[in-house]
């Protein structure tokens, strides 16, 4: 089983958008069986909640199914996820200094849109504070930096579709 975690700041935007993505591909190539993945916050300010009214009606638009709590990343997603895909720069410093903290110093953790190329470096820009419209903007960067991981992960695992 291959597990996939999606760490974003709050976990109510983009990071439980990408899981719902990164779902509906891996149901659509039969890969469901083959992968594990899960969302989670660097910050603690979500916790338990459902994903922001807007990701919602952004994830139905799309037909994508989005079921997620709220939660923040901890030890044990070091341990147990092969890949950790932050989809900022600050989430990727956090990551890096709680891989430290919590002594995983080898675990390599991903920027979302490193998987693009061309995209390296660049966010996925933190939709939050803006309007309606940024949640499409996000999904189109999503399922492209999805698509794009997929084709590596599928190379990688040798997994034929
Ligand atoms: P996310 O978006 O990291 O994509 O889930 C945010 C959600 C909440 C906050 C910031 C970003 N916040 O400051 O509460």
């Amino acid at each position: 089983m291959i597990k996939v975690l999606f760490v974003c700041l709050g976990n109510i935007c983009r990071s439980p958008l990408a899981e719902a993505i990164f779902n509906h591909k891996i149901q659509a190539l039969g890969l469901s069986r083959k992968f594990k993945s899960d969302s989670a916050g660097t910050s603690d300010y979500h916790i338990g909640e459902l994903p922001d009214e807007r990701t919602i009606q952004c994830a139905q638009r799309k037909g994508l199914k989005i079921n997620h709590r709220g939660r923040q990343v901890n030890r044990t997603d070091f341990r147990d996820f092969d890949y950790i895909i932050a989809m900022d720069e600050s989430n990727l410093t956090n990551l890096e200094s709680l891989k430290e903290k919590f002594n995983f110093p080898e675990k390599e953790v991903y920027l979302m849109r490193d998987f693009v190329t061309g995209w390296e470096g660049m966010p996925v820009p933190d939709p939050y504070y803006g309007g309606e419209e940024g949640f499409d903007e996000i999904y189109h960067i999503l399922d492209a930096s999805i698509e794009s991981f997929l084709r590596k992960i599928k190379e990688v695992h040798q997994l034929y579709v």
